[in-house]
This record gives C-alpha cells, sequence and structure tokens, in this order.
C-alpha cells in the first residue's frame, strides 16, 4: 500500500470517530430535542398559548403549573388522562373561573402525548425550560390508553380530587 493511500485511509477513520462522537454526544444531550416543543406548538400553543403562558378565564396556564400537578403519581396519572380523554367543566386558575372543554388529543402517539406533557412540566412560570428529562414514558401513556375510558366530565372529577384544595 502507497504511503499516500494510508495517509488518505487514517484521515478516514479519524472522521468515522468524530461522526460517532458527535452522534453520542447528542444521544446523552441533556436539552429537551426540539420536538418536544414542537409537539406542543403544532397541538397545544393554540389555546394554551406559546411556553404554556395560558389566557386568563379561558385557557389555563400551564407554565409553573403542570410541574407541580406532576410532582405525585396521582397528578401525573391525571395529566396523562387530561391529554388522552379530555376535559370540561369548571376549574378556576389564577383567580379565574374557567368554564370551558379540552378536546382528546389520543389520536396523538404515545411518544407525542409523553413529549407534550415532558415539555409542560419543564416550563417554570415565566415560560423558560428547565428540562426534567423524561417524566413520562410512552409506556406510561400506553398504560393510561388501555385502562379505564373517561369522559371529559370524568377527567375534570379526578381533577377535583387529585388537586383538591388547590388554586389550580
Ligand atoms: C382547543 C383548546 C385546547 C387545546 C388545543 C389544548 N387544550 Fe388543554 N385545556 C383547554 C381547556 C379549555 C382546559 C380547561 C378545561 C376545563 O375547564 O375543564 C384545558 C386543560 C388542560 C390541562 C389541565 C390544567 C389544569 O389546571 O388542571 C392540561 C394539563 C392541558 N390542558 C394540557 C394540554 C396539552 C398538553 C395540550 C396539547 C396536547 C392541550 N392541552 C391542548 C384547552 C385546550
Amino acid at each position: 500500500m502507497s504511503p499516500h493511500r494510508i495517509v488518505r485511509m487514517a484521515g478516514l477513520a479519524a472522521e468515522a470517530v468524530l461522526v460517532v462522537a458527535i452522534s453520542l454526544a447528542h444521544t446523552v444531550a441533556a436539552e429537551p430535542a426540539a420536538d418536544h416543543a414542537a409537539v406542543f406548538n403544532n397541538n397545544c400553543s393554540v389555546c394554551h398559548q406559546l411556553a404554556g403562558a395560558g389566557l386568563p378565564g379561558q385557557f389555563p396556564r400551564l407554565a409553573g403549573r403542570a410541574d407541580r400537578i406532576a410532582a405525585t403519581v396521582a397528578g401525573r396519572s391525571y395529566l396523562e388522562r387530561v391529554v388522552l380523554f379530555g376535559m370540561a367543566g369548571k376549574i378556576t386558575v389564577d383567580g379565574s373561573s374557567i368554564v370551558g372543554v379540552m378536546p382528546s388529543f389520543a389520536a396523538l402517539s404515545n411518544s407525542d402525548l409523553a413529549a407534550a406533557l415532558d415539555y409542560i412540566v419543564s416550563l417554570d412560570r415565566s415560560g423558560d425550560v428547565h428540562w426534567k428529562g423524561k417524566v413520562f414514558s410512552p409506556t406510561d401513556i400506553a398504560r393510561a390508553r388501555a385502562g379505564r375510558q373517561l369522559s371529559p366530565a370524568q377527567v375534570h372529577a379526578l381533577r377535583a380530587v387529585t388537586l383538591a384544595k388547590r388554586d389550580g
């Protein structure tokens, strides 16, 4: 083999190592993949507004609230059911009543729903993202999907027992 060819092969090998290193760096990135925000922006922000800011009296703020709801097992289970089954009924958020209807998002995949929930629980009150890693997995969503089917009014009743005494 000519020295020239050896040098070229070494160059290619180094390039391959670099490519592998870059893709590994991607896999272990601590930041949320862009698609978490994208799932939210494409499906939820039309009502809940960008970064989950909400609209008082119409759509509940999620920023700085979803993380608190998700702090308990019951709260996480409630959030899974809101997105799967929707919710209808009066709630009070930030001192304003909302008599709203949230549609079911059961048509989205388990991983998209997990991504949307992971996104909202990473938002602080001002909408900045503090990525918490995977709080919801596609398996969690699959389990809720396969479990008892709730009407939007039943999800509202579940909210009342789950968030008892909390102004949302
Ligand atoms: C068409 C408007 C609309 C869209 C789109 C929508 N929501 Fe909602 N969402 C609402 C309304 C209205 C409520 C309050 C329902 C009620 O009053 O019972 C709500 C409630 C919620 C709640 C419960 C808040 C609480 O205080 O308990 C969560 C969590 C939520 N939405 C997340 C999402 C996510 C995630 C998406 C996207 C996958 C989404 N929503 C899409 C309108 C919407």
